[in-house]
C-alpha cells in the first residue's frame, strides 16, 4: 500500500470478533465444525407482527425512498410509549427521542458529538470494547474504572472518586455491568447521576440488555433529574431478536438529542422506512413475547453453566442478560492459548474475558444464542 493510513487508526486493532469470526469461517471452510458459543447475536426470529409489517411495507413502492433524519413518527412514538411502559419514563417523541442504526453505532455518534481530543472518557473495565476504540478514534484519553469479582462487579464509588472526575466528559455505564451480568441497582444509578453532576460529565447508559432475563428492567433515566447529565442508548438487537436489522435509539434531554442528530445526519440518510415500521410493532410485543423467550434463554443459562462446570470453571448462578460470565480454573495458565485448544481440539468458541479489559482476563464469556441441541454437541465435543 503506497497511501499512508490515518492516524486515528493506528490506535485501534480490528474488532477482535471480526478477526475470530473470519478465522472460524476458515476453520469452516477446512471441513471443521466450529460451534461459536462466543458472540451475543440472537439465534430466535422477531416475532410474527414484525416480520409480517416489513414484508407489507417492503411491497409498497413508495417505501423505499431516503427516509427524515429523525426517523419516522410511528418509531418514535412506539419508542415513546414503550420506554414509558417498560421503564416509567416519559419522554417527548417530537424531541427527546432519536432513532439510530443500532447501538454500536450510537456510541460513535454520540462521543462524535461531545468528545474532543484529548478529553478523558471513562469505560469500564470489563466493558464493552467499542466504548474505548471509539473514544480512541476520536483522539480521546481513555480511563478505565475497575468493576471486580471482590466487589460483586459494582461500581466501587470509593476508587472512582479518587480518580480526577472533574477532567471527565463522558462516562460509560452498562445496567447489566456486561459481560458480568451484574445487575446495577437504584442506588449505584442515583450515585452515578449525582456525581455526574458534581463533576460535570456525561453519563452514557448502554442498555441494550435490559429486558434479558433481568429481575425488572432498568433506565438511567428513572432517576430525578438525571435528564440533565445522562443519556441513554437502547436497541432492538438482544431484546426484540432483531441484531441484523440495525435499529437502535438514543433518548435524553432535547439538547443532547439535537446533538447526536448534527452528527448523524451529516453521517447516515435515515433508515428503511419499513425497517422502522416493523421496529415499531415489535416494541408493542406483548410481555408474554418477552416471557417466553427468556424461558428459552433461562434453560440455555443452565446448560451453559453446566459446561463451564465441566470446564472446572466458577460461575454464578442465575447472571443477567445474554451471556454467562465464569473464571477459569487456576489450572489454565494461559486463557488465550486454553480458548485456542478449545477451538482446534473440542471445536467450540468461547470468548476470552479478556477482549473486555484486564479485569476480564481470568474469565470466559458464552452466550446464550444458541439451541440447545447445539450447546449439547459442544458439550458433548468439549468432554472428549
Ligand atoms: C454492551 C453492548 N452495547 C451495545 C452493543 C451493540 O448492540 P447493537 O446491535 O444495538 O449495536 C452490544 C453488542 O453486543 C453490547 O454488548
Amino acid at each position: 500500500m503506497i497511501i499512508q493510513q490515518a492516524q486515528r487508526i493506528q490506535q485501534v486493532q480490528e474488532y477482535y470478533f471480526s478477526k475470530k469470526l473470519a478465522e472460524i469461517r476458515q476453520l469452516r471452510a477446512q471441513g471443521k465444525n466450529i460451534i461459536n458459543l462466543g458472540i451475543g447475536s440472537p439465534d430466535l426470529a422477531p416475532s410474527n407482527t414484525v416480520i409480517d409489517t416489513l414484508i407489507e411495507g417492503v411491497k409498497q413502492p413508495q417505501n423505499h425512498a431516503y427516509q427524515s433524519y429523525q426517523g419516522v413518527p410511528e418509531f418514535r412514538e412506539s419508542i415513546a410509549s414503550y420506554t414509558a411502559q417498560t421503564y416509567g419514563v416519559k419522554l417527548d417523541p417530537s424531541k427527546e427521542i432519536l432513532p439510530l442504526i443500532g447501538s454500536k453505532e450510537g456510541v460513535m455518534h454520540l462521543m462524535m458529538a461531545f468528545v474532543n481530543p484529548g478529553d478523558k472518557v471513562l469505560v469500564p473495565n470489563p466493558g464493552y470494547p467499542t466504548y474505548s476504540s471509539v473514544a480512541q478514534l476520536l483522539g480521546a484519553e481513555v480511563q478505565a474504572y475497575d468493576l471486580m469479582e471482590e466487589n460483586q462487579w459494582k461500581i466501587d464509588f470509593e476508587q472512582l472518586e479518587k480518580l480526577d472526575l472533574d477532567a471527565v466528559k463522558i462516562m460509560w455505564i452498562n445496567p447489566l455491568h456486561m459481560p458480568t451480568g451484574k445487575e446495577m441497582s437504584v442506588d449505584e444509578m442515583q450515585k452515578l447521576v449525582q456525581l455526574a453532576k458534581k463533576h460535570g460529565f456525561l453519563l452514557a447508559s448502554d442498555n441494550p440488555y435490559s429486558l434479558v432475563l433481568t429481575e425488572k428492567p432498568q433506565s438511567i433515566l428513572q432517576v430525578d433529574g438525571a435528564k440533565e447529565v445522562a443519556v441513554e442508548l437502547n436497541s432492538l438487537s438482544k431484546s426484540h431478536n432483531m441484531a441484523g436489522w440495525r435499529l437502535g435509539w438514543i433518548s435524553g434531554d432535547s439538547e443532547y438529542i439535537q446533538a447526536v442528530l448534527r452528527v448523524k445526519s451529516n453521517m447516515d440518510s435515515g433508515m428503511f422506512l419499513p425497517l422502522q415500521l416493523a421496529a415499531a410493532e415489535a416494541l408493542k410485543n406483548p410481555d408474554e413475547w418477552h416471557h417466553e423467550r427468556n424461558c428459552i434463554y433461562a434453560k440455555r443459562r443452565k446448560k451453559a453453566e453446566s459446561i463451564f462446570s465441566d470446564l472446572d470453571c466458577e460461575v454464578e448462578p442465575n447472571q443477567a442478560g445474554l451471556f454467562v460470565w465464569a473464571k477459569v480454573s487456576d489450572a489454565v495458565k494461559d486463557v488465550t492459548t486454553f480458548v485456542d485448544q478449545l477451538i482446534h481440539e473440542a471445536g467450540v468458541f468461547i470468548t476470552p474475558g479478556f477482549v473486555f479489559g484486564s479485569n476480564g482476563s481470568r474469565y470466559l464469556r458464552m452466550s446464550l444464542c444458541n439451541p440447545i441441541e447445539v450447546m449439547d454437541q459442544a458439550h458433548q465435543q468439549l468432554k472428549k
